[in-house]
């Protein structure tokens, strides 16, 4: 098996890399949940020696994800597990929690499992970083985040672009309070919730 690439995992990285080794510099355990190839997992744990990456998604995932993490040979990436978020998730906690690209794929009822199972494994004053495109006041800051969310609904009508003030919502019924909303180039976000 080859090594999995994702284009979409690789534009943006630097820009979002920038913003977590500022966030995360006092941090130690980072869930990511959805980590796709494994692509971001190598690429910033890379850049964040003190930080141990712990990557997760589903199952049929986990092969791509071992062999990026295998061939990088980091010491600060912690063995990937499965996790899907309407499932079983972790009993260890976390400092932070992290993911790209998800938001948009996921059903609102896997968000609303996302919230609550992150509730449970963040620490308190612990924030979870989501990047990937998001409407704002039900506004889509671009033509293309606006074709991409015909595009997904067209696949499959319960995927699409989020909103900001449903993700808040939803966020605050489980204990995380909205933070931050970071523009990234190519009108991406990333949005941060904080557990109170
Ligand atoms: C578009 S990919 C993004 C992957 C990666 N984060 C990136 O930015 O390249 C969406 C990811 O969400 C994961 N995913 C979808 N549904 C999920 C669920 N119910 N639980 C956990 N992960 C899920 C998929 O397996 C996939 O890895």
């Amino acid at each position: 098996m080859k090594k999995p690439f994702a284009a979409a995992a690789d534009e943006n990285k630097e820009a979002i890399a920038a913003l977590l080794l500022t966030e995360l510099k006092d941090n130690r355990d980072l869930l990511e949940i959805g980590s796709g190839t494994g692509q971001h997992a190598v690429y910033f744990s890379k850049l964040m020696p003190h930080l141990t990456w712990h990557c997760s998604d589903q199952s049929h995932q986990i092969a791509g994800i071992q062999l990026w993490l295998e061939s990088a040979g980091l010491k600060n990436t912690a063995a990937v597990f499965v996790l899907d978020v309407s499932q079983d998730w972790p009993q260890q906690s976390y400092d932070a929690a992290y993911a790209a690209n998800i938001a948009h794929i996921m059903h609102w009822s896997q968000i609303e499992d996302l919230f609550l199972g992150l509730s449970t494994v963040l620490k308190q004053g612990a924030c979870f970083y989501l990047y990937g495109p998001f409407s704002f006041d039900g506004q889509f800051s671009s033509q293309s985040n606006h074709d991409f969310d015909h595009f997904l609904r067209q696949q499959d009508p319960d995927s699409g672009l989020r909103d900001k003030n449903n993700l808040d919502e939803l966020a605050l019924k489980n204990g995380l309070i909205a933070a931050t909303s970071w523009a990234l180039p190519a009108n991406n976000h990333i949005l941060s919730w904080k557990k109170t």
